[in-house]
């Protein structure tokens, strides 16, 4: 049987799973490996099912490595040093399709949020400082009707546009480095656009869907912050440092833009102090992918990658 290590809990019922497949050694206490525990298990087993917190790093993939696979558990993988893991023949998936439906679920949620001022209504509301309806108590700004544009129209970009769309009536603009399927756009009644610079000044609301690559690294800088309307909501649910975040939170404190929602920060689980001290942005730890069903799948999806893996076949999310 080859000997899998698991970096964090997984759902119980994905855990069991794979203990009557393989040797498993599980992280009980689910607490987030050092570098030296990686560097270990690295050493001792045959393939290593990662997550986001753990940082795949050259240095691991020594001469004393009897990894052969790393099985990591969601869709990015920008922890992982692809280029090494390449150079020394180790595989590396992800967990694609599982998720798109609940992290555009999320994204859809921080737009509402932060469209109609429900955090900071709630943050009043428990300060026992709210003293009743009047008309013009916390308000906010509509969605119908309203321009979004989606930053990379892969699956979760597009399952936020179908939400956006055609639940709430909002007109669809995007970039991406490739072409957009035309019946896509046509079923969205959408338009893509040839730059971010053309895409930003267009949109009441921005939302991030592309990968984090060395390319992508504070795309959304204070310049491209400034492209937009005084008016619109920056989104994220894609990884932090497609967001130049010191410049974020310059931009939420001066107002130059009406909020943003944020799920995923440059530091994880540190998030730039001055944003909590914001009420225009909503904040939420993580969370995309956060729901039972979407978990166990995303388990089951390491589960198939490692079975074929071991099977000598080619597991269906290579991402090497
Ligand atoms: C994902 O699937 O990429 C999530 O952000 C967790 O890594």
């Amino acid at each position: 049987m080859p000997k899998v290590i698991v970096t964090r809990r997984w759902p119980e019922s994905v855990e069991t799973v794979l203990s009557e497949k393989f040797e498993v050694v599980l992280n009980v206490d689910d607490h987030a490996f050092s570098h030296a525990e990686l560097a270990l298990a690295f050493e001792s087993a045959d393939a290593l099912c990662a997550t986001v917190t753990d940082a795949i790093s050259s240095d691991l993939f020594g001469p004393e490595a009897r990894v052969k696979i790393i099985a990591s558990f969601g869709v990015g993988f920008d922890h992982v040093d692809l280029e090494s893991a390449r150079e020394h023949g180790v595989a590396v998936t992800n967990t694609p399709d599982v998720l798109t439906d609940c992290t555009a679920d999320l994204a859809m949620t921080l737009l509402l949020s932060c469209a109609r001022r429900t955090a900071e209504g709630e943050r009043e509301l428990r300060r026992g400082d709210w003293t009743g309806w009047c008309p013009t108590h916390l308000v906010g700004s509509r969605v119908w009707g309203k321009t979004l544009a989606i930053v990379g129209m892969g699956r979760i970009g597009v399952a936020l546009a179908r939400r956006a769309h055609h639940g709430f009536g909002m007109r669809i603009v995007c970039f991406d480095l490739y072409d957009v399927a035309p019946d896509i756009l046509r079923e969205l009644d959408a338009q893509q656009v040839a730059s971010l610079d053309e895409l930003l000044p267009m949109a009441d609301f921005v939302s991030l869907h592309c990968p984090a690559t060395a390319d992508n690294h504070h795309l959304i800088n204070a310049a491209r912050i400034g492209a937009m309307k005084r008016t619109a909501f920056l989104i994220n649910t894609a990884r932090g440092p497609i967001v130049d975040e010191q410049a974020l939170c310059d931009a939420l404190t001066s107002q130059r833009i009406a909020g943003a929602g944020l799920d995923v920060y440059e530091a994880e689980p540190n998030v730039v102090p001055g944003l909590l001290k914001l009420d225009n942005v909503v904040l939420v730890p993580h969370l995309g992918s956060a729901t039972l069903e979407t978990r166990e799948a995303m388990g089951l999806r390491v589960v198939e990658n490692l079975d074929r893996f071991f099977a000598g076949e080619h597991p269906p999310d290579l991402c090497t």
